[in-house]
């Protein structure tokens, strides 16, 4: 499918062809993202810059990329890097691939940031910083803790806040959840695993085999993770401080009632890109 002195346009066009035949969702960004990777540069798919020829070992990298992306691996974890809400984050295996709904989850802590202010945010789960980060890039006054239980994860973390520059308003601690924080916080921000257990076998095989299971398996009703930080949130939330939360599908009133009982009021509920209720606002009644 790929050999070398293929030019990189005849190389997209062949392995867009492979992809699509093979059923992948989106065989066309995912044949520029591999070439993109492999010339190492992003105008390598344009005018002039497509004529250039495949050398030997760009070849033999792009068809080795191709080959796992037919067995379902994600570009992201081909490329190890994802770019999210204006940020490129680098992954590690241990990192949930971050997703574009993620981004309603930072647009509505956003809303609730004027500039300026010198918030304190706690990210529960934050695997390599993806909602922290997005955050501390667009506020430059504000400061924050992520917390996340696999050490892995915020390896990556931590070289995300340094390659983007946050590192001295960012810290990342390893933990679970809430526990051994000391508050308090102006704003907790949480994209906690969700899915229920018996449905994450049936995931697709980019989700099911690459992504880690500690970061998506929400135990029996898929609502585990939400339990044990809504019950620590009211002792560590600033008086008028938010909590936003991702959800899944299906997920709004289930959790906005575990909510209520450790007395967190909802105060707004936005829609992803698809019209799915996505990030679940909280305020301390
Ligand atoms: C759905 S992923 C979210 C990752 C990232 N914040 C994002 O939005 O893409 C959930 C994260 O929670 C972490 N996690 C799972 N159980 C945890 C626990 N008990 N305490 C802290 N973090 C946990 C996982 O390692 C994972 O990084």
């Amino acid at each position: 499918m790929i050999a070398a002195g293929q030019t990189l346009r005849e190389a997209r066009v062949a392995l867009s062809g492979a992809f699509r035949a093979a059923g992948l969702d989106e065989p066309e960004a995912d044949a520029r993202a591999l070439i993109r990777h492999v010339a190492g540069s992003d105008s390598a798919l344009h005018g002039m810059a497509s004529d250039r020829c495949l050398t030997d070992e760009e070849a033999g990298r792009l068809s080795a990329l191709a080959a796992r992306r037919l067995g379902r691996e994600p570009v992201a974890r081909l490329t190890g890097m994802r770019a999210f809400y204006g940020i490129d984050l680098a992954l590690n295996r241990a990192c949930l691939v971050p997703r574009p709904d993620t981004e309603t989850v930072v647009e509505a802590a956003l809303a609730l940031l004027p500039d300026g202010l010198p918030t304190r945010i706690l990210d529960l789960g934050t695997g390599p910083g993806t909602i922290l980060l997005a955050i501390l890039a667009e506020r430059p006054a504000a400061t924050g803790t992520g917390v996340d239980l696999s050490a892995e994860a915020l390896e990556a973390a931590r070289a995300n806040a340094a390659a983007l520059g946050l590192g001295a308003r960012a810290d990342f601690r390893q933990g679970n959840w809430l526990k051994g924080l000391a508050g308090p916080f102006g704003m907790i921000v949480s994209n906690p695993p969700y899915i229920p257990a018996a449905i994450c076998e049936g995931l697709d095989p980019e989700v099911r085999d690459h992504d880690p299971r500690l970061a998506l398996d929400g135990g029996t009703d898929g609502l585990d993770a939400y339990r044990a930080i809504l019950a620590g949130v009211p002792a560590l939330l600033a008086p008028g401080g938010h909590l936003v939360l991702e959800l899944g599908i299906g997920q709004a009133a289930p959790v906005a009632l575990i909510a209520r009982d450790h007395g967190l009021r909802l105060a707004a509920l936005r829609s992803d890109l698809a019209g799915i209720p996505r990030a679940l606002v909280l305020v301390a009644t």
